[in-house]
């Protein structure tokens, strides 16, 4: 596997005195294009309400000129009006405009798209506490931490809803790095996989092979392009495909696990998921494995609860389903890894449904 890429010296570091805790979560919140005022905010409560010399020095040199961050955080509009914003508070500064903002304004006003309008880049970072888990991207001594990039559409219109980023998707992958010994060694199938978090994580920890499918075709070309953009080649065996649910395709793939994150929004959707699961878990029991032994495959599918109408037809319709049986698995609400200062993820944490997902035993008892 490729390195896993994170930012570099000590923006990469577990904050160690109140102050690197302030700016650790600046950092993150850049990463993660946080809104301009808040970023503000923030700065100018780090220079005492002012952006004086040091904070902006800090700003340039640490946050838009660290080499990770040039390759990895990209949003030229976020960056021109971030850079707009921070000048007009340095020029009314004791100190007023530095010579790097100064630099790094001029250079964010002529800046042209780099990448393709209305999509961006952000990285989101986590932290492993517990015993050293190296394989996780991790490069701090003292703790660890570790990132993932995604290209993302800015326009909930355009790139289709896996275009975007989720927030069981986000917990699902956090799931997927805090169990390794779950998940290293498995074939692994993701259903409707958006973006891609949950396809770098399980590549991170191991999985034997990894399928990362949409049925939207432009939620695939973005996946695939994130998994390269995070490290993650054919190597890895990790590859995309474009998968319906409605579909049954012959010769299908035979997982262990499959998994599946924010998918329960449209009612519409239950039964084809339903489906798919299904053939997914009887293909694995006639054809998988080959002579290996494997355990029977199971389906994890992680919720952040939206419409208790859709998540009640869920539940009903696989309560009832023929083949399968359903259960509601408790949500770990501290794990080994856990993202650093994702507020959508903390907000959405009390709504953490996870549901899992087997064959029924032959007679069809549970
Ligand atoms: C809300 S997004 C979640 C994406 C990703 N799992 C995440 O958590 O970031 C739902 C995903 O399911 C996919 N999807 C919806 N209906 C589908 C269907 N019938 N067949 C295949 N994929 C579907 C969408 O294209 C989208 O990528």
């Amino acid at each position: 596997m490729a390195e896993a890429p994170c930012a570099s010296g000590a923006t990469a570091q577990l904050a160690a005195s109140p102050h690197d805790a302030v700016r650790w979560k600046i950092t993150c919140m850049y990463r993660q294009l946080e809104r301009v005022p808040s970023m503000l905010e923030r700065l100018t409560s780090l220079g005492q309400g002012q952006l004086s010399a040091e904070v902006q020095e800090w700003v340039v040199g640490a946050l838009m000129r660290d080499p990770y961050h040039a390759s990895h955080v990209i949003d030229v509009d976020y960056h021109r009006r971030l850079c707009k914003a921070l000048f007009a508070a340095a020029e009314r500064s004791d100190d007023g405009v530095t010579d790097a903002l100064a630099d790094e304004f001029q250079k964010r006003q002529c800046a042209v798209q780099q990448s393709r309008s209305g999509w961006c880049q952000k990285v989101w970072t986590y932290g492993v506490t517990g015993p050293a888990l190296g394989h996780l991207g991790t490069t701090a001594s003292d703790g660890a931490s570790g990132c993932i990039a995604l290209g993302l559409s800015h326009d909930m219109l355009a790139g289709s809803t896996g275009c975007h980023e989720w927030e069981a998707g986000f917990w699902l992958a956090e799931y997927v790095l805090s169990n390794l010994a779950a998940f290293a060694g498995k074939h692994c199938v993701e259903l409707g996989c958006g973006a891609g978090v949950v396809g770098v994580a399980l590549a991170r920890v191991g999985a034997a092979s990894v399928l990362c499918t949409d049925g939207s075709p432009e939620a695939v070309a973005n996946c695939d392009a994130n998994l390269r953009l995070n490290g993650v080649g054919a190597g890895d065996n990790v590859r995309t495909a474009l998968l319906r649910w409605e579909d049954d395709p012959a010769g299908g793939p035979t997982p262990d696990c499959i998994l599946g994150a924010d998918l329960l929004y449209d009612p519409r959707a239950v039964a084809p998921l339903l489906h798919a699961v299904t053939w997914l878990l009887q293909n694995t029991a006639s054809h998988g494995g080959k002579g290996e032994r494997r355990a029977p495959a199971a389906a994890l599918i992680a919720t952040v609860e939206r419409n208790p109408d859709t998540l009640a037809l869920f539940e009903r319709e696989a309560e009832r389903h023929a083949f399968l049986q359903a259960r509601r698995v408790a949500v770990p609400r501290v794990q080994a890894v856990s993202w650093h200062e994702f507020e959508a993820l903390e907000a959405a944490r009390p709504r953490l449904l996870l549901h899992e997902l087997a064959l029924r035993a032959p007679g069809g008892q549970s």
